[in-house]
């Protein structure tokens, strides 16, 4: 029994071992910001001083730091090896803001849990992921870790990559190839004000609790085994002290019992918050607010000062390393400490065949078509002569931020995903054309030269993977303008040109929308990129991605987000052209591409909105359906969107919201009628007047392609039925 032996071997612990338990160092002297200020990890690990180590991508290190901490620490505890396994371990798949856009959830649950065998295999049992902050600000570069700006898709997306890493019981933590989930950032890191990485966060209690709230909530009902605080303020205080927000809503209001980790160095940053004086102080208030692991600084060694001035009790202590022995014990490392190093299954698991054939098939889905007059797909069987242009052409930066593969330079590039379908050298014209963010000299000349033989010119262009995740916000979305100079002098030559994006965020595209023929939004689609992006080119797969996140018109509408309130002074097409109305002087209010927004080689015909009846009692179910036919030529996928908008409430409530999606595939000539079921607990929400509580009055129903082309109809909630 678990519970027996923890409390067994807590009993034997020092004050001392125990601090040892709440601490993580790193593997090596590699850092995620600032110098720390600590022995060796061989030395902290030997002397009891370390129960995780984070970064250890190796499994040999892996290896001798256990044997250390096995052979040679005080009582022998086997140590938590920690790691960002974001989006893949050794294969690497879309990054997480790609694999939103699939709205897939079977899929996204098996490239997590295929990223946890892998890790596994080396050692890593204890995933720091997935991130599940919602983003509303493209600047920050965070938003491609994310699912996108919606509450209700990136629950359901926490839930399942929650069930891909540890599995869907929680008995499943215990098998060999899963590992430790952990919801990060909690709460609210993605309201980082001007989307500058660890900025400051000013949020009301309502926007934390139905916007940043539900996918923490919904992975946590999943069996979440951990938890990451938010590196911001929550109300005036930093998270990683703030015991209303950890003790109050995670632990007793959500019910969470696991272990509750701090981010890097987020325990010594409450001094530079200014919420504490001292690393002591901050201390105290990290160990008040229930946080069990202190990543890599150690304030945690005040701990014994502070339980001999009273302030902080030896059974706060305990019920932290409670949590953290319990872990290591349904993980199994009690029983077999290198139970996890597996350098046999590494071979057969790394970088394999099926792993790829996932990865390909997740990557394919994630691509988003943003624009298309009909240049794509490209011709089948008589191929034309392709000019493939532009810095992310044949280059294998495809992978995004957060990956430690060794596999690397195995990344398919674009170039060889389209000789892999035949195009042979001399129908496959290449010109780099610029740097991503520099012109290379002559760059635009031999682009134009390759461009001039073409049928039809790929502009491959984007974002380095240094450009987005953590500490890499930008102020413009644009793309660099040594690329833009490359697509205007390409583009002047008439020819029709796709352009094929490689980014970590929406991006501002008007030009390019004015200018291309076709826009791919193909994210980093992971190690067989340069596969999937020639798969929907070619029309071999058709695309079904849609988008979780806004695409601005313009930076200056930033933040921007299809569920946002409205104003008492809306615009509409009637009092446009009047001046007291919220509005922009120089531009419009809606972004170029909205949420839920995805084209298709293939075209979809919704039928009238049909609603079952005109009431919903709160103790019943409204059915609400649409009749969607593929009305082209070739079978494809479309994501039927349902959203809802509550007319008026205690507090007010978003234009839109969605409820519920479903993924049909309908061949050529195919109609499907999609039906959905609203019960009161889609519409509850969180008022500081009521609670978590749906409140009766009028509703508006709408279903559609996504969230900017619904069809309507109108339906009142009304009391329980007898
Ligand atoms: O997990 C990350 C976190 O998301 C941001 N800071 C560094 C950590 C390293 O594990």
């Amino acid at each position: 029994d678990i519970r027996e032996s923890v409390e067994a071997l807590l009993g034997r612990l020092t004050l001392a071992d125990k601090i040892g338990q709440m601490s993580q160092c790193m593997a090596s002297n590699f850092s995620f910001g600032g110098a720390v200020d600590s022995d060796p990890p061989e030395k902290l690990v030997a002397e009891g001083r370390a129960g995780s180590v984070l970064g250890a991508f190796d499994i040999r290190r892996v290896f001798e730091l256990q044997r250390i901490a096995v052979e040679q620490s005080p009582h022998g505890i086997p140590l938590l090896f920690n790691g960002d396994i974001i989006h893949g371990a050794q294969t690497i798949f879309p990054v997480p803001l790609a694999w939103s856009c699939s709205w897939d959830m079977d899929a996204i649950r098996e490239a997590c849990a295929i990223a946890a065998r892998e890790a596994a295999a080396s050692g890593i049992v204890y995933n720091h992921g997935p991130m599940v902050d919602i983003s509303r600000d493209p600047r920050w570069g965070r938003v491609v870790e994310g699912a996108g700006e919606d509450p209700y898709l990136g629950s359901l997306i926490a839930k399942a990559q929650v069930e891909g890493f540890q599995g869907r019981t929680p008995e499943e933590l215990h098998e060999a190839g899963t590992m430790v989930a952990c919801l990060k950032h909690f709460v609210g890191y993605g309201a980082a004000e001007g989307g500058r990485d660890y900025n400051t966060v000013d949020m009301s209690e309502a926007v934390m609790r139905n916007v940043y709230l539900p996918p923490f909530a919904a992975g946590i009902e999943a069996g979440a085994a951990s938890v990451m605080n938010a590196f911001n303020v929550y109300q005036g205080v930093p998270v990683a002290a703030n015991v209303p927000l950890l003790k109050g809503i995670l632990r007793e209001e959500l019910g969470f019992d696991g272990v509750l980790i701090s981010d890097y160095g987020a325990v010594d940053e409450i001094v530079q918050h200014g919420h504490a004086r001292d690393a002591k102080e901050a201390a105290k208030k990290a160990v008040d607010a229930t946080m069990d692991i202190e990543m890599v600084t150690r304030a945690f060694d005040h701990i014994p000062q502070l339980i001999a001035e009273g302030k902080l009790s030896e059974s706060q202590i305990d019920d932290a390393v409670r949590r953290i022995l319990t872990l290591k014990y349904r993980l199994g490392l009690m029983d077999d400490p290198y139970r996890y190093i597996r350098p046999e299954l590494e071979e057969q698991l790394h970088f394999s065949e099926p792993h790829l054939e996932a990865s390909r098939s997740l990557a394919r889905q994630s691509i988003v078509l943003l624009k298309n007059d009909g240049t794509l797909p490209l011709s089948g069987d008589r191929k034309d002569k392709l000019a493939l242009i532009g810095p992310f052409a044949d280059g294998k930066d495809l992978l995004g931020p957060w990956q430690f593969s060794r596999y690397q330079h195995e990344t398919v590039t674009l170039y060889e995903g389209l000789a892999a379908q035949g195009y042979a050298p001399d129908q496959l014209l290449h010109a780099r054309g610029c740097e991503v963010r520099d012109p290379i000299e002559g760059g635009i000349e031999d682009a134009i030269a390759k461009a001039m033989q073409a049928d039809v010119v790929i502009l491959a262009l984007g974002e380095e993977s240094e450009m987005s995740g953590e500490a890499a916000s930008r102020q413009s979305i644009a793309l660099p303008d040594a690329q833009l100079r490359l697509a205007e002098a390409v583009t002047a030559l008439g020819k029709p040109v796709v352009l094929a994006l490689t980014n970590g965020r929406p991006l501002t595209l008007d030009w390019f929308d004015m200018h291309m023929n076709a826009i791919l939004e193909t994210w980093f689609l992971g190690s067989q990129a340069g596969h999937a992006i020639a798969d929907v080119l070619g029309g071999q797969y058709n695309p079904s991605g849609r988008l979780t996140m806004s695409f601005p018109a313009h930076a200056g509408q930033i933040p921007i987000y299809y569920n946002h309130y409205r104003t008492g002074r809306p615009v509409t097409e009637a009092n446009a052209g009047d001046k007291y109305i919220s509005k922009y002087l120089d531009g419009p209010n809606e972004p170029l591409y909205p949420f839920g927004y995805g084209l298709s080689y293939t075209t979809f015909e919704y039928g009238e909105l049909k609603l079952e009846r005109t009431e919903l009692p709160m103790n019943g179910t409204l059915r609400v359906s649409v009749e969607v036919a593929n009305t082209g030529t070739r079978a494809g996928i479309e994501t039927v969107q349902l959203y809802i908008q509550d007319m008026y409430g205690t507090i007010v409530r978003p234009v839109k919201e969605l409820k519920g999606f479903a993924r049909v595939r309908l061949e050529p000539g195919e109609k499907r009628e999609v039906e959905f079921a609203i019960t009161a607990g889609d519409l509850a929400f969180w008022s500081p007047q009521g609670g978590c509580a749906a409140e009766a009055g009028e509703f508006r129903a709408m279903i559609g392609p996504s969230s900017r082309q619904t069809r309507e109809a109108a339906f009142e909630l009304t009391e329980d039925e007898a």
